[in-house]
């Protein structure tokens, strides 16, 4: 890879785009991350690394930051985040701010995060956006890539948390697998994107584990005894048509989404070297010392 070929990186202020612009800065690559909370970046800045304020859902603000990019790369999406805005507004329309203005600029590839099987999963609120997106994406004429990850380590801490107070809960025997990646393997994969051939990039951690396995791994770096309860299934639909009836999408969709996932298995390519138990552990220790 040539260092002027500079990436612009959007989503750094969150758990993958973080672990992104590390990746990028490890291999000198110069990078401008545009962010909308300065203060949330500080730490990002870096001798290859410079910040930029802007608002994607305002592309106006946008205008003139692209000059001299060669890949773009976004992790943008409403995960956490509680604006008021829907997964059209983020997910879908920021994203296709940064694609109009990366167009207008001549920039050569764009590099997506979606989620895995997401195409398969158009119903849900949170992937009918982000497929729309990368309709977009591919008709754009744009070299791209679409990174399709298994679910992450840090939407494991879900597991974690129960587990502190001694008890996991589960939907069905707990016996659908997956295999959920760290944030650090699934960054060198997106950052090798950039001189990569391949449109699309299905992908996850290196082991593959049941959901009881996960629960027992949470409990065991707890250190509590193995305790996981089992609802059933007809429980876990009649959540997910309730939400859906009562509540708005930005409350359902989250829930919707992680609640239709538990119920099947969802195994990627295997990759990376991270393993569930240790980050675990790690996130376990980190909270003792605080204490
Ligand atoms: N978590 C998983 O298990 C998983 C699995 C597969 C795919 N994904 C997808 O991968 C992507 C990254 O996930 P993540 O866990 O890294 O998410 P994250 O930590 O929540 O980071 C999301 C990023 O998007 C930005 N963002 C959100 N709303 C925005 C808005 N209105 N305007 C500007 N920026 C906004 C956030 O900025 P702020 O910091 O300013 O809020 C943050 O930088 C998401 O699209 C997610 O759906 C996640």
């Amino acid at each position: 890879m040539k260092k002027d070929k500079t990436v612009l990186l959007a989503g750094a202020t969150g758990y993958l785009g973080g672990h992104m612009a590390k990746e990028l800065e490890t291999r000198q690559i110069p990078t401008k991350i545009v962010v909308r909370n300065t203060e949330k970046a500080a730490q990002l800045i870096s001798e290859t690394a410079t910040i930029v304020k802007a608002k994607l859902t305002q592309p106006e603000t946008l205008k003139g930051l692209f000059e001299g990019v060669d890949t773009v790369i976004s992790t943008v999406g409403i995960t956490r985040q509680k604006d008021g805005l829907t997964y059209w507004d983020v997910d879908y329309q920021a994203n296709v701010n940064l694609l109009n203005e990366a167009m207008r600029a001549g920039v050569r590839k764009f590099i997506y995060v979606s989620v895995l099987n997401g195409n398969l999963h158009r119903n849900l609120k949170i992937c009918e956006a982000k497929e729309a997106f990368v309709d977009d994406l591919v008709a754009s004429g744009l070299d791209y890539t679409i990174i399709r990850p298994n679910g992450f380590f840090s939407d494991m801490k879900d597991f974690l948390d129960m587990a502190k107070k001694g008890r996991v809960y589960l939907f069905g025997s707990g016996e659908q697998k997956f295999n959920p990646i760290h944030g650090r393997d699934l960054a060198i994969a997106c950052v090798d994107a950039i001189a990569s051939p391949k449109t699309e990039i299905n992908i996850g951690g290196p082991d593959i584990l049941t959901h009881n396995e996960v629960a027992e791994l949470a409990l065991l770096a707890c250190g509590k005894p193995i305790n996981v309860i089992h609802f059933p299934h007809w429980l876990r639909k009649s959540i997910i048509w309730a939400l859906r009836t009562f509540t708005s999408s930005k409350t359902y969709g989250p829930i919707e989404f992680f609640l239709t996932l538990m119920a099947e298995d969802a195994i990627a390519p295997r990759y990376g070297s991270n393993r569930l138990g240790t980050f675990f552990q790690i996130e376990v220790d980190v909270l003792k010392k605080k204490i």
